[in-house]
């Protein structure tokens, strides 16, 4: 990363975050003026020390010049104390407010987006990359106010008690600022490495959470220690690396700062000899000039900081700006769901980064409140019918309509509001079976929570559970059995009342008694609505007032099970084949 890009990145995080705490900013900074302060006056106090306590045994100064040098201390600690919480309190509002609107920009964006990046990747966003600006605000603002303050105190102090020698000390900075400023051109590209590195192993470490049982069966712990192990060593290499550029400074400055004493005390001996300069004078001068070691030290290590920061700001920003192509627009009229006829009409869909198109030129009429239903072999198209009627993505060509109006028309969420989606795989969230229903409705009842769940034929298995309603059921409600997640998916359709049903039928199949209570829970839901399932059950079929037959992408066939059965060869194999089974 080039310094004018650093620089951009930085003014953006200034003038969208820092900037609205600019008195919190400037109450700091004039904390660290008493850092500044108390740190020289410490250097100074030893001037009157040696000559008021040491030399002329002044009996007064003997106590006062000591309670001075406490005060001081204190007075140091204090003001470094405070400026540093309310910096600590600035970086974290600011860290909060990115990773708040980070969650925003994930949520709204589109469905292909976030498809095209691995959630770890996500994850390494709102935690490290957030974490490099808040260490840049809370530490980097700081150390920059403080430490370029105490070391112009200091420096002053330095020309105050000798000038020439002051001139000495000074000429050896622009050599430590040389040495800084290579270092964080470094810094900066190794620590993007390292978050590159720290969101594959985020990736890696949830996807292995989550294939616990596949690496149990398939028996490859070792195969996933070995690659556990690659990735840790890469990490722990990168991070070692980091840290020893950060630390590749101390070393220059160490030696520097032995060739400036060396210096000092040779070119003071020949001053004091000559009585051009006290004992007193050198003292302080000398804790003075030991006293800005550290404050150049930091200085020239906070570039690094600033590069850290940039990088990940960078990558933060980019999520940020990204626009979602579908979103709500406000000034779109609400959908006005009549009987609820659907149409695609000459619909084809690519998906992104793919040649193929997945659905072609699809011609489909749904009737209002009746049931059609999808067939075809497994590719064939039927979940990406589903998916462009909520708008999870926009058809390439053609047009969807609902009532006469063209979903890409309408305002977008009272289109999506307007339609219940049971989908092939159920996602359910670690809480309660009664918040995981409640997810449609979020002021429903507890008796509209109950009567969903008996449309849905789920309420007898949830009363036995332990704590009934109350169950919590693990990630993705492992604690529950196939056929139950989909009677609570199928509540959670229910309580949401929608006018249009999508139903991607599992392919799993359950036993003879739970599928009938699916299938029980499913004909009380779709009652009288709009539905397109994706059928893999006889009975779904031959309940469904028109069948789709599709085949890569097209359909090639329609008409009821018995017209289907006598006019479609593909229909009849796959109901030989797959249907029946
Ligand atoms: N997110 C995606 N990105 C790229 N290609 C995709 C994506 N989802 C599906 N496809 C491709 O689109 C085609 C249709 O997939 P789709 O999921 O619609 O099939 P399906 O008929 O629902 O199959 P199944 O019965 O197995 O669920 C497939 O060839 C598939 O590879
Ligand atoms: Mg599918």
């Amino acid at each position: 990363m080039n310094f004018e890009t650093v620089k951009k990145h930085l003014i953006r995080l200034y003038h969208g975050y820092i900037k609205n705490y600019l008195p919190k900013i400037v109450l700091s900074l004039l904390l660290s003026f008493g850092v500044a302060g108390s740190t020289a006056s410490i250097a100074w106090l030893l001037d009157p020390a040696i000559e008021k306590m040491f030399m002329e045994k002044d009996e007064t100064m003997m106590v006062l010049i000591p309670v001075a040098i406490v005060l001081a201390f204190a007075t140091k600690g204090i003001t470094l104390y405070l400026a540093k919480t309310v910096l600590i309190r600035v970086g974290g509002e600011i860290v909060m407010i990115i990773q708040k609107q980070l969650a925003s920009s994930i949520l709204v964006s589109d469905t292909h987006t976030i498809e095209s990046k691995h959630s770890g990747e996500y994850i390494s966003h709102i935690m490290f990359d957030v974490g490099q600006v808040f260490s840049f605000v809370s530490n980097g603002i700081l150390n920059l106010m403080k430490d370029s303050m105490t070391l112009i105190v200091l420096v002053v102090l330095m020309f105050y008690q000798n000038w020439k020698l002051a001139f000495f000390a000074i000429l050896m900075m622009p050599i430590a600022a040389f040495a800084a400023k290579s270092l964080g051109k470094r810094i900066g590209k190794v620590t993007t490495e390292s978050t590159l590195l720290n969101a594959r192993l985020t990736s890696y470490l949830t996807e292995m959470l989550k294939a616990s049982r596949m690496i149990k069966i398939f028996q490859q712990e070792k195969f996933e220690l070995d690659r556990s192990d690659v990735e840790l060593t890469k990490n722990m290499k990168t991070k070692i690396k980091i840290g020893a550029i950060m630390i590749r400074a101390t070393p220059i400055m160490e030696f520097l700062t032995g060739l400036m004493i060396a210096g000092f005390i040779y070119y003071a001996g020949f001053m004091i000899r000559s009585g051009e300069m006290g004992i007193n004078n050198f003292f302080s001068f000398l804790t003075a000039m030991m006293l800005a070691y550290q404050p150049v030290r930091s200085l020239a290590t906070l570039n690094m900081t600033f590069y850290q920061a940039a990088a990940g700001a960078e990558r933060v920003f980019k999520v940020l700006d990204h626009q979602p192509s579908i979103k709500e627009i406000d000034t779109d009229p609400n959908i006005e769901i009549g009987t609820g006829n659907i149409e695609f009409k000459n619909v084809s869909y690519v998906y992104p980064k793919t040649d193929a198109q997945a659905v072609k030129n699809i011609n489909l009429s749904i009737d209002g409140g009746s049931t059609v239903a999808l067939v075809g072999h497994s590719g064939a198209g039927k979940s990406t019918i589903i998916n462009l009627l909520p708008r999870f993505y926009d058809p390439q060509e053609g047009e969807i309509t609902i009532d006469k109006q063209d979903i890409t028309k309408v305002k977008l969420s009272s289109l999506r509001k307007s339609i219940s989606m049971v989908s092939q795989d159920i996602v359910l969230f670690d809480d309660t079976v009664s918040a995981n229903i409640r997810y449609a409705k979020m002021d429903a009842s507890e008796e509209e929570i109950i009567k969903a769940c008996e449309f849905a034929a789920a309420s007898d298995f949830i009363k036995n559970l332990p704590k009934s309603y109350e169950t919590l059921i693990g990630e993705n409600g492992i604690r529950l059995s196939g056929g139950q997640k989909q009677r609570i998916s199928i509540a959670r359709a229910v309580l949401k009342n929608s006018p249009i049903i999508l139903l991607d039928e599992a392919t799993s199949s359950l036993d003879s008694e739970s599928e009938s209570k699916v299938q029980n829970a499913i004909v009380n839901l779709t009652k009288n609505k709009t539905t397109l399932v994706i059928a893999h059950r006889l009975s779904t079929i031959s309940r469904a007032d028109k069948i789709f037959v599709l085949n890569q992408g097209k359909i090639v066939d329609m008409g009821t099970h018995n017209e289907l059965l006598e006019n479609s060869i593909i229909y009849k194999n796959l109901y030989s084949k797959q249907l029946s089974a």
